[in-house]
């Protein structure tokens, strides 16, 4: 949720700049703009992509050698997404430019003070009400900058991150986060602030993960300070980076969609490295292993995420409740910080997050902390907000996430929830030798299986060009399918803007039902042993009212195969672990619609990856 980069060092600081911006995109892709020193204050900025920032570039003179600047992508919270609003903003006198990540809740007070001692404002932003009190408090008290934004700080409210340079400082960059990302990168004789370490990796793979609270200066002699809001320096930890510039490239997939798909047998199966051995009969996390006896004493799980987490998270109920037969409750995390919940001492809470900067799942299990939760991390992103925040976790390890659908971290979570079940239940003797056995073969094949359901790519596409025109679809789904239902929906509405809505296959009677007609696509998820013959009724239901449908399911089904319009056979599996499969037909089939309806499968309209704003 907005894109922050900045460059200080001997380089031309704008191919940088836009470098960065690109690797941030996934993040917010609203307006882009950058500011760029050297003596005087040069800032760009447009409504839309970096690729209309670039254009405007070339119309405009940017001349001269620029090796200091900082850049934004943004996904608009204040204002509407035009060429104003975009960031960076600057104070009244011109002198100094910022950009943020986050939102000033307290802003319109600040602003109305502001505004009666004379300052003026051209952007509805919080951003640019930030950077006048900046620019007061550094005028009126003759502050350095950074003491000028480390006071400012210290009178806001909200979250954010942000980046500040001043004319009148012209070797220094100063940062400070809250609530919102910063990561800086120290490379030879130059730094690097940004929201991810995407932009920086190119050039160094030493950095430091701001702490909230935290407000670093780096400057152009070399040195790096980092102190608190309440003026304490602290001492920096540096860590290595471990991430390759191939991980982030497209690696000759025409999206990153489409190769986040097609990596799944390689991803699920690093979820499971080393956490799974069938011959020899285990199945463990190393986070959940390290505080075994308080998780002996849990007596209830609550787990937690938004989006696409959400529907990891549900799956994970099923599994739970099935296989380790311990109380498990799904929350969506924005109602959960917000509805007074129960928490107890013995809760385990679970916070799954791709990014790990999720606003509201990290404030979800802030709140579950001071009550004296023991929290677990389930995240891909390694040194991010939320693994850091929970006592103990598992990374998912599917590697960056860059498609702003979730697809690859979908299936390691479900992956890492398979083998925490694996383990509660391992724990609490819920699961015969015999059936324990079974089920970690069946968790081990998962991998072979995906691949071989994405050499059915041409059928789905197929399948695809035959529904890309409705205007509306069903998804339907029973038990560990009905989450996978709801995910298919979301793939489908957040790419290719078709409305869909996931079922639970019983409820159609219930209400979805009256929608049904010859233009109506009905996705059936029909894979499951337990519930066959229902679901199969419920496909007669629906070609009794003419509906489409285009079936999932198991490779032999005879019977469903001559009611349905279409299917898509995929692997026999143990039932706990069918969504590991049913998912990625639907993952495809909403990348082909999308992609011959026209429409950007990588950055979808209104969307971000990672919403660190409530
Ligand atoms: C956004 C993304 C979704 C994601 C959700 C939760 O809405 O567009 O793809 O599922 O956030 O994100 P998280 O990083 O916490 O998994």
């Amino acid at each position: 949720m907005c894109g922050i980069v900045a460059y200080l060092g001997n380089k031309q600081a704008y191919p940088i700049l836009i470098e960065g911006l690109k690797r941030l995109e996934y993040r917010g892709y609203d307006s882009a703009g950058v500011a760029l020193l050297n003596g005087d204050l040069t800032v760009l900025k447009k409504q839309g992509k970096v690729s209309a920032l670039e254009q405007h570039k070339e119309e405009s003179s940017l001349n001269g050698k620029f090796n200091m600047g900082i850049a934004h992508t943004r996904w608009a919270t204040h204002g509407a997404p035009n060429d104003i609003n975009a960031h960076p903003h600057v104070s009244g006198d011109g002198n100094i430019a910022l950009i943020h990540n986050g939102i000033i809740e307290n802003y319109a007070s600040i602003k109305e003070a502001l505004v009666e001692l004379g300052h003026t404002f051209t952007s509805d932003t919080d951003t640019e009400v930030l950077v006048h009190f900046i620019e007061e408090i550094k005028s009126k008290q003759n502050l350095s900058l950074e003491e000028a934004v480390r006071v400012a700080l210290t009178k806001i409210v909200g979250a954010y991150a942000i980046v500040v340079i001043d004319k009148n400082e012209p070797d220094k960059i100063v940062g400070a986060r809250l609530s919102s990302p910063l990561v800086l990168g120290i490379g030879e004789d130059e730094f690097f602030l940004a929201s991810d370490a995407t932009p920086i990796i190119k050039y160094t793979n030493k950095v430091i993960y701001l702490e909230d609270g935290e407000v670093v200066t780096v400057s152009r002699s070399g040195d790096y300070e980092i102190r608190t809001l309440d003026n304490k320096v602290q001492v920096p930890k540096i860590s290595e980076l471990d991430l390759k510039i191939d991980e982030i490239e497209k690696g000759g997939y025409p999206h990153y969609m489409l190769k986040e798909i097609f990596q799944q047998p390689k991803t699920i199966g690093e979820s499971m490295g080393g956490r799974i051995n069938s011959h020899e009969a285990w199945a463990m996390l190393g986070g959940m292993r390290q505080h075994e006896n308080r998780i002996k004493q849990s007596e209830r799980i609550v787990l937690t995420g938004c989006g696409t987490s959400w529907h990891a998270a549900m799956i994970a109920e099923y599994l739970l409740e099935d296989l380790a037969r311990i109380p498990t409750e799904v929350e969506y995390a924005s109602e959960f910080r917000y509805r007074n919940p129960i928490i107890r001492e013995n809760d385990f809470i679970v916070a799954l997050s791709q990014s790990g900067e999720t606003a509201d799942t990290l404030a979800a299990i802030k709140l579950a902390k001071e009550k004296g939760a023991f929290l677990y991390g389930v995240v891909n992103v390694i040194g991010s907000s939320i693994a850091r925040e929970t006592h103990s976790g598992s990374y998912i390890h599917a590697g960056p996430e860059i498609g702003v659908a979730s697809t690859k971290a979908f299936t390691s979570q479900v992956t890492v929830l398979a083998l925490m079940a694996l383990h509660f239940g391992k724990l609490r003797g819920t699961l015969s030798e015999d059936y324990y056995r079974k089920l970690l073969a069946s968790l081990e094949s998962v991998p072979s299986k995906v691949a071989r359901i994405l050499s059915k790519d041409d059928k789905i596409k197929y399948i695809a060009s035959e529904i890309k025109n409705a205007s509306n679809a069903l998804y339907l789904g029973r038990g560990y399918n009905f989450p996978v239902a709801l995910e298919g929906a979301l793939k489908l509405k957040e790419i290719s803007y078709i409305h869909a809505e996931g079922y639970p296959a019983a409820e159609m009677k219930h209400g979805p039902i009256a929608l049904i007609d010859m233009y109506m696509p009905v996705v059936v998820i029909a894979t499951n042993k337990s519930a066959y013959e229902k679901v199969v009724s419920n496909i007669q239901e629906v070609k009794a009212r003419k509906g489409v449908v285009i079936a999932i399911v198991t490779e032999g089904d005879k019977i469903i195969k001559d009611l349905a319009d279409y299917i898509i056979e995929i692997p026999e599996i143990e039932e706990p672990f069918t969504p590991l499969l049913s998912v990625v037909p639907l993952q495809l089939l909403a990348y082909h619609i999308a992609l011959m309806r026209g429409c950007n499968v990588d950055q979808p309209r209104n969307l971000a990856k990672s919403v660190t704003v409530e």
